[in-house]
């Protein structure tokens, strides 16, 4: 039995905002150049007033499941990747539970900053693998837009608002005949120590209230570097694979420079690398859903296919995880 990725789903909020829109809308001293050259980044969408993670995520997650041909009534678990739920609780996955009369079964927020999807897709493994579900949506969805300092240019342009969502399902071969379909290992990785290089400064236990997000972008590219690398060899040796072997690379969308990093790493063209990070910013636990719905919904990514997904983020968390569609 494997998890396999049965469906796939996308949320973006409507409003999309260019570098120049919203260098004037915000009052920041940069420009298009500076944020293209450095990230990537052209545009980002950003949620109405009276969007929520939980609002974005459930369209998501509907799409998922009508696109996997699976009822709400089906579904046992929900898990959730994002660092800006709704609420302290209940959760932001018990609110889309109840948004889409999914009717029971666990249903929890993850956090792990941009690496939650993989995390979530890992958790949600082994739920399966432990024979407590069957079926699950995995869903990242996030509204940093309300997270970011608006007066501190080198952070609050390189993020957007959305949300994306698969449907796991388990699946099973036929007898004898492996078809090697579905998430076949995942890797995660946790080091607490770089805590200061990225971090939102408050929450709903905080001392000090509720913070914005703070990041020292250097070291955080450096680490990004290094050690998505070493998780991406480490998946390929779990499964004794080539890096030739993998027809796609869905990275977290945080800057194109990294993501070009990884794909040369893997010896992939830049057509089997799936970008969107210069339309959609970077959408934290959001980015790899959406991403990968973008490659599945246009018909680049096929049945048989085999996909990297890798992400790091504040934590530090990092981790990637290998999937035959
Ligand atoms: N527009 C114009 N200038 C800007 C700017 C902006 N939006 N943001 C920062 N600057 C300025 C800085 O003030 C600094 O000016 P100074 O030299 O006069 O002090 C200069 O640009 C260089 O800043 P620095 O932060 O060193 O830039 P950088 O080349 O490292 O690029 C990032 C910044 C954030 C694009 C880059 O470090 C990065 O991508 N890091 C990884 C971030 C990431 O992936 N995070 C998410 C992980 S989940």
């Amino acid at each position: 039995m494997r998890a396999l990725i049965a469906g796939t789903g996308a949320y973006l909020p409507e409003r999309v905002l260019d570098n120049e829109a919203l260098a004037a809308a915000y009052n920041l001293d940069t420009s298009d150049e500076w944020i293209r050259e450095r990230t990537g980044i052209r545009q980002r969408h950003l949620a109405a007033p009276g969007e929520t993670a939980s609002s974005m995520g459930a369209a998501a997650a509907r799409e998922a499941l009508r696109r996997a041909g699976i009822a709400a009534a089906e579904v046992d678990a929900v898990i959730v990747a994002t660092a800006t739920p709704d609420s302290a609780f209940p959760s932001t996955a018990a609110r889309i539970q109840a948004a889409l009369g999914v009717p029971g079964g666990p249903a929890f927020d993850l956090s792990a900053a941009c690496a939650g999807f993989v995390y979530a897709l890992g958790m949600a493994e082994s739920l399966m693998k432990g024979g407590h579900v069957r079926c699950a949506l995995v869903i990242g969805t996030e509204i940093y837009s309300r997270i970011v300092d608006w007066t501190d240019r080198g952070t609050c342009v390189l993020f957007g608002d959305g949300a994306g969502a698969v449907v796991l399902r388990a699946h099973e071969s036929a007898p004898g005949r492996d078809d090697g379909r579905g998430l076949l290992s995942w890797h995660l990785h946790a080091d607490g120590r770089h805590t200061d290089i990225l971090q939102v400064e408050g929450g709903a236990g905080s001392t000090g209230g509720p913070g914005v997000l703070r990041m020292a972008g250097r070291e955080v590219f450096r680490h990004a570097v290094s050690k998505l690398a070493s998780v991406v060899d480490q998946a390929l040796t779990a499964n004794g694979l080539d890096r030739s072997e993998v027809q796609w690379l869905v990275p977290h969308q945080a800057n194109l420079r990294i993501i070009e990093a990884m794909g040369r790493k893997l010896g992939l063209p830049p057509e089997r690398v799936v970008v969107t990070v210069d339309r959609h910013a970077n959408t934290s636990a959001a980015s790899i859903p959406l991403a990968l719905h973008e490659a599945v919904s246009d018909g680049r990514i096929g049945t048989g296919d085999l996909v990297l997904m890798e992400a790091i983020g504040g934590g530090l968390t990092w981790g990637a995880a290998l999937a035959r569609f």
